[in-house]
């Protein structure tokens, strides 16, 4: 396979700096030692990326944003620009999660124009699609997949990007419930479809990932499946040893 796999730490809303500066010399060190073949990527809640930045510098791991505004300035009170995030030392920005979609009302137009905003300001949009259990119950599973990623993917032109998407049933969110790798399959197989039809040169080279209650017990058997490509980890990954054995299972 060519791609090259990706393994995020999304921290969400966790996290002081000095908990921040403990994760990154750990993953720092032990990846310096033992290199990996996933790409790393941490993103952190807005204050403490300068923290992870500096931390981070001059190492192969790379830091985002959990979120941007899809504006490049203005009166937006507690938003962040994508060109704030870039001046911050950020090479990706987290678009579309379900917890911005759910909890901050985001919908797919809006998703989209924050795709628009992360690509004008050379971010790496790594785009988050979803079903609910409802969805999945009434059988919708690929339907909402296909109106996300139709929607987020207007902004990107080419696969020469770069960006990623990562797969994360919002049930699995939290959940300690994850796909079966099956499920996951099933799915990233879809995606990789539908995104060979909307981005040229797309289906062979994005990155999809996998997050949902990821774990070390259960990331093997995930990313032995041909389009599991990493994943976007959320509770596992503030402890730099689960996320470590995370990352060594992805290559
Ligand atoms: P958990 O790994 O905590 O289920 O979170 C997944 C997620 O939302 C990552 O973006």
């Amino acid at each position: 396979m060519s791609r090259h796999p990706l393994v995020a730490a999304n921290w969400k809303m966790n996290h002081l700096r000095a908990d921040a500066v403990d994760c990154c010399r750990a993953l720092k060190q032990a990846l310096a030692e033992r290199p990996a073949p996933a790409r790393v990527a941490i993103f952190p809640s807005f204050p403490l990326i300068p923290v992870v930045a500096a931390e981070l510098a001059g190492s192969e791991l790379a830091v985002g944003g959990q979120d941007l505004h899809p504006d490049d300035k203005g009166a937006h009170t507690g938003d962040v620009s994508g060109a704030q995030l870039a001046d911050a030392g950020c090479a990706w920005v987290l678009c579309g999660h379900s917890e911005r979609r759910q909890d901050h009302g985001e919908d797919d137009a809006l998703v989209a124009r924050k795709v628009a905003a992360a690509v004008r300001h050379r971010l790496a949009p790594l785009i988050c699609v979803g079903e609910t259990r409802d969805e999945r119950r009434e059988g919708r599973t690929f339907g909402v997949l296909e109106r996300q990623l139709r929607s987020a993917v207007t902004a990107v032109a080419s696969a020469a990007g770069p960006f990623a998407l990562a797969y994360e049933p919002v049930w699995a969110i939290g959940t300690g419930e994850t796909a079966t790798p099956e499920t996951a399959q099933e799915v990233h197989a879809f995606l990789r479809l539908l995104l060979g039809e909307l981005v040229e040169g797309a289906a062979a080279a994005l990155p999809i990932l996998y997050g949902g209650s990821a774990t070390p017990e259960n990331a093997a058997g995930l990313f032995a499946q041909p389009d599991v490509d990493g994943f976007l980890v959320g509770g596992a990954s503030l402890d730099p040893q689960k996320f470590l054995a995370i990352i060594r299972h992805s290559g």
